[in-house]
């Protein structure tokens, strides 16, 4: 039984708070209220592990000081002011410099956002603005794969290929020039009982670029390692292809490390691990720990050198806050003074290896996927016809890991995929007591 507080908070809830990703007039009757490195706390002073550093984003873990002392230190000076009409801050301008130096290759410059989907949004646009600065504006449509996410904003939904429609089709109709290809999830290929699945996708996709015309295509955007879908890692030739085919047909290529860009995957960008640059660079979450709203998009020396001196009609109000951006600044200044890249590809490697040990054997897993802390379990109640476990099965999951003092999730292309997200700051000691915890429930599936 719940306190009377607690209580009142989840009935004014299920009144006022219209929550997103969830049902209208619901929450989950639980209220987090204070949080510290691994742990978020609710109001009968629970503790939880955060499996899933909330949504793949508090990866330094909770309440950094560094952050709050940076984030009270600007706001003694400064509230807000803005970076539109060519004004600027020394806060955004730092931060900008440190970007620089952690982003791949001539990444070197940056348009600024609050969000993720705004990111995206802005990174479809300004591929469209390089065409047409060029002369070249019937070159507008965008690929990407079924099963990925890139947020819930205007061209964000449209860009975004998971939810077989649910995240599209009940807010109207979809615009045009959004093309979607198969994502190479091997073991629910969507060409059926392939021998490699991830050659037919880069077939496929080469097929429709040529069939939709490379003249009319701007951009191919993904994520590296999809992540809402569920931590779906693609086979190793497959990146390395897909920047080939960009190349071979002019489109510009637009990596989303909005979930596993700042050391998530044991790297400080995930597409580091195939040695890959995008011409664009989509970034939150990790960038500023979550603290704050702030993201922003990356564009190298190519599109940068094209869009210098033409007047862009296009940001946001909070793009370059001033506070987020010293939030932001502090947060990158941990991940290189603490190792936290390498700090999350040893804890990651080490997780790993348990996930194959103890529990791919278990009736339910079908097989661990991911890298670095960045890393999730499929599981089916069937291993030989790959049927996923069923809703009231996950849902009982979900309560008992909640009882267990776990918080993580699972989701995915088909709502199956277990998060193991945690924050990249986490101890081997930590983890082992996380897997320690959900090993016996994980155990306790039934296949049928
Ligand atoms: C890869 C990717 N792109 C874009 C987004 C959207 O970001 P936001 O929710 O901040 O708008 C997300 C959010 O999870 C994401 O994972």
């Amino acid at each position: 039984m719940v306190s009377k507080r607690t209580q009142e908070i989840l009935r004014v809830d299920a009144e006022k708070v219209v929550h997103g990703m969830y049902i209208v007039g619901r929450n989950q009757g639980i209220v987090m209220e204070k949080a510290h490195g691994i742990y978020v706390v609710d109001t009968e002073g629970k503790e939880y592990i955060d499996l899933s550093s909330q949504l793949i984003c508090v990866n330094l873990g909770h309440r950094r000081q560094e952050i709050i002392d940076a984030v009270t230190k600007a706001m003694n000076e400064i509230d807000f002011v803005t970076t539109f009409f060519g004004m600027t801050n020394p806060y955004i301008v730092e931060v900008s410099e440190k970007l620089a130096r952690l982003t791949p290759g001539d990444l070197n410059h940056f348009h600024y956002t609050s969000g993720g989907a705004e990111a995206v949004d802005s990174a479809v646009k300004l591929a469209r603005f390089y065409w047409s600065r060029q002369g070249l504006a019937g070159k507008y449509k965008i690929i990407s794969l079924y099963a990925s996410y890139h947020g819930s904003a205007g061209i964000s939904t449209n860009v975004t290929g998971l939810g077989r429609g649910l995240n599209q089709n009940p807010f109207g109709p979809v615009s045009s020039g959004f093309v979607h290809v198969a994502p190479p999830y091997s073991y629910r290929c969507m060409f059926g009982d392939v021998a490699d699945c991830g050659q037919a996708t880069l077939d496929y996709l080469e097929a429709v670029i040529q069939a939709e015309g490379p003249e009319s295509i701007a951009a191919f955007i993904a994520e590296p390692i999809m992540g809402a879908a569920g931590v779906i890692e693609p086979p190793p030739g497959w990146w390395p292809r897909v920047a080939e085919l960009c190349k071979q047909y002019d489109i510009l290529l637009i990596i989303d490390e909005i979930m596993s860009g700042f050391a998530r995957t044991g790297k400080m960008f995930a597409c580091e691990h195939w040695d890959v640059q995008g011409d664009m660079m989509t970034m939150a979450k990790g960038i500023v720990n979550s603290a704050l709203p702030f993201a922003a998009v990356a564009l190298n020396d190519r599109i940068y050198d094209v869009l210098k001196d033409n007047h862009m009609a296009h940001g946001f109000t909070y793009s370059g806050h001033p506070i987020a951006a010293a939030a932001s600044s502090a947060a990158l200044d941990i991940y290189v003074r603490d190792k936290v890249v390498e700090n999350a590809a040893t804890v990651g490697n080490h997780i790993k290896q348990r996930l194959e040990a103890e529990f791919v054997p278990l009736p339910c897993v079908a097989y661990a996927d991911g890298r670095g802390l960045f890393q999730a379990l499929e599981l089916v109640s069937n291993k030989k016809t790959r049927e996923p476990i069923d809703l009231p099965t996950k849902d009982k999951l979900c309560q008992d890991l909640f009882d267990a003092g776990i918080f993580t999730r699972v989701i995915g292309w088909m709502g199956n995929r277990m998060f193991i997200c945690p924050p990249c700051t986490i101890t081997i000691e930590e983890a082992d007591r996380a897997l320690d915890i959900i090993k016996p429930l994980v155990a306790a599936l039934k296949p049928k």
